[in-house]
């Protein structure tokens, strides 16, 4: 329990999309509600879309879906 409560946290805290301060937390809530792509995630949460172009965070969106839709 304290530890979801943890995950949950870092989960909010950590910064998947730096140039638009979109966190994992957020990711993982566009997973949850349908995106399989990254471009669907980018169209939920606006990740991938700054300034640089997707290129520091599209690999950690990539992996996001693939955990979070295995899951599913
Ligand atoms: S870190 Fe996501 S668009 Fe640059």
């Amino acid at each position: 329990m304290e530890q979801n409560l943890n995950k949950d946290v870092l989960d909010k805290l950590t910064k998947v999309c730096i140039c638009k301060a979109i966190s994992r937390a957020k990711i993982k809530e566009a997973v949850k509600a349908g995106a399989k792509t990254v471009e669907e995630v980018n169209k939920i949460t606006g990740a991938g879309s700054g300034g640089c172009g997707g290129k520091r965070c599209r690999c950690k969106i990539e992996e996001l879906i693939e955990q979070n839709i295995k899951k599913v």
